[in-house]
């Protein structure tokens, strides 16, 4: 659906977008998460056709954004909603107006308009509140409203910048569990950025890491927080301290058999006792997911990696 080979961006002589590839599927939620100068916005801008890329190519729905002209450009934004950090609602309309927006900007019927924003405001859990001005909201209100804006033109495609980063923890999670639902109920694809590593793993399937404008990082939600490699490691801030003698075995609990108690039946089958180093469970995308390090003797490493190997657990040696 978007599908991006080779992009370059130039800021005068600064690059800020270095050789970025990705395929983003029909129906996903997909993340692009970094820390703040990485280049997240500008991707989302050209993904959007709001700025022009130096070379390589950007193609959504089969087709290039910077062949596209001015008036194939303003039909194709029509496709691609947009959220923002701020909400940028305008204080002086009501929330039925703000919402309202887009549709009377491209000619609709009152009545087209005054059905669609009842449908839009009804999804969003605002139905009480169509007459309300932006300041007499909270913030997750503010951006449900601009979620219903962003709506009305019945994209293929909503794009979110940082739509959560200024709301609290329980706001956060109402809102992403409103994308979802979008994501359901009407299949728009969904891509996020975001800086923030809990919204990543409450909604994306897939997500990139993006760092000075390379990708540095690009998986299955779940993979990347269950193998994260050097990188992602590092913008996770984990550092594994491991012990220095004996060996230590990390052991990955992909979802299916996270819940069996693997380590106590291979404690009890070998007749050996294991020191945990430590483990973690995270619930990623609804799935509970995880990995754990323990520490053997020396002498006891081969029947354990036999073991472990014949149940097909996703291991290594740290
Ligand atoms: N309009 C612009 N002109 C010049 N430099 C810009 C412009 N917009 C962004 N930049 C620079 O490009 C880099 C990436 O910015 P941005 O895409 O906003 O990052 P992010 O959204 O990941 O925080 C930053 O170094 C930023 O200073
Ligand atoms: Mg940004």
């Amino acid at each position: 659906m978007i599908n991006i080979q080779k992009l370059n961006k130039f800021y005068n002589t600064t690059k800020v977008l270095d050789n970025v590839s990705i395929d983003i599927q029909k129906g996903e939620i997909f993340a692009i998460v970094g820390h703040s100068g990485a280049g997240k916005s500008t991707l989302m801008r050209c993904i959007n056709g709001l700025e022009d890329y130096s070379d390589g190519s950007l193609k959504v729905n089969g087709k290039e954004i910077k062949e596209l002209s001015k008036e194939n450009l303003r039909e194709f934004r029509k496709n691609i909603g947009m959220i923002f950090q701020h909400f940028s609602l305008i204080q002086r309309k009501t929330v039925f107006e703000n919402i309202a927006l887009p549709m009377q900007l491209w000619g609709y019927s009152k009545k087209e308009i005054s059905k669609k924003v009842n449908e839009l405001l009804s999804l969003v859990g605002l139905d009480t509140k169509l007459n309300a001005f932006p300041n007499e909201l909270s913030g997750g209100q503010k951006q449900r409203v601009a979620i219903a804006r962003a709506l009305t033109l019945d994209p293929d495609i909503l794009l979110s910048d940082e739509a959560t980063s200024a709301l609290d923890p329980n706001t956060t999670t109402a809102i992403l569990n409103l994308l979802k639902t979008i994501n359901e109920k009407l299949n728009i694809t969904i891509v996020l950025v975001t800086h923030e590593m809990e919204v990543v793993k409450q909604v994306a399937q897939r997500a990139l890491l993006l760092e000075h404008g390379n990708i540095i990082g690009f998986d299955d939600t779940e993979e990347l927080f269950l193998k994260p490699d050097e990188k992602m490691k590092e913008f996770l801030g984990e550092t594994e301290v491991v012990p220095n003698v004996g060996i230590n075995i990390k052991i990955y609990f992909p979802k299916d058999n996270v819940f069996q108690s693997f380590i106590t039946k291979m404690a009890r089958e070998l007749d050996m006792d294991f020191d945990i180093v430590w483990g973690k469970l995270e619930e990623i995308n609804t799935h509970i997911v995880g990995n754990m390090v323990i520490n053997i003797k020396n002498e006891h490493k081969e029947k354990v990696l036999h073991y472990i190997k014949q149940h097909n657990i996703i291991w290594e040696v740290i």
